[in-house]
């Protein structure tokens, strides 16, 4: 990978809905430790408010509860649970990966995959964007990426983040677009 800053140049336009996965990972894939994010890292949650706002957010039920003051604020929420009596205010409840398709369906608006991992599995043939930021530290936890075809992806938009005292672990965020769009709907 190319560790230039590289400056947007995607190649092909995304009509809304189109599906994106929104992530950070550390240098082994590691994403979660006892349901919470193994650092603190402002900068990324900085970053995840940007690219997330005015879109819809997936998201598995475990992910929705490790958010301090759910819903997400300005973002369509739906949580993916088998519990039948789950309620989350201010979300829409699904239960099954068709009941997402039917709610999104007719959304024109970025469909963001904000994790965990059954969820960053399920829509793996449909997402056409990534959005991948790496922490170049090792850190202990339970819970990791899936893995991801790269060959099937492209970056087209690098940068690295700045560290500063808040921000102590170098990290870099990534953009990748499917070289050959996927058409979930
Ligand atoms: N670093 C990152 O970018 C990032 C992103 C997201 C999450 N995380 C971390 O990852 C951890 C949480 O992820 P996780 O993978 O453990 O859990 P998760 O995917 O957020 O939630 C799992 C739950 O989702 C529901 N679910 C999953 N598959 C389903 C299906 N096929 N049908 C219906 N419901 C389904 C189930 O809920 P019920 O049990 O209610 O049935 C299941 O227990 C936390 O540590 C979190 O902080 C990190």
């Amino acid at each position: 990978m190319d560790e230039k800053n590289i400056e947007n140049n995607q190649s092909q336009v995304l009509i809304p809905p189109y599906f994106t996965f929104v992530w950070a990972e550390d240098q082994n894939g590691l994403i979660g430790k006892e349901g919470k994010l193994p650092w603190s890292l402002p900068n990324e949650m900085k970053y995840f408010v940007e690219v997330t706002t005015g879109g819809v957010v997936v998201m598995g039920r475990k992910t929705y509860e490790s958010i301090p003051n759910p819903p997400l604020k300005n973002r369509v929420n739906i949580v993916l649970t088998r519990d039948k009596d789950y309620e989350a205010e201010g979300a829409i409840i699904c239960h099954t990966k068709e009941d997402i398709m039917e709610a999104v369906k007719d959304i024109k608006k970025p469909i963001h995959i904000i994790g965990g991992v059954s969820l960053f599995e399920m829509f793996m043939d449909e997402v056409n964007l990534l959005y991948r930021t790496i922490v170049y530290e090792e850190f202990e936890g339970d819970t990791y990426m899936p893995k991801i075809d790269y060959k099937h992806f492209r970056v087209f938009q690098s940068k690295v983040g700045e560290t500063d005292a808040e921000n102590i672990y170098p990290h870099h965020f990534y953009v990748y677009e499917r070289k050959k769009l996927a058409q979930p709907f």
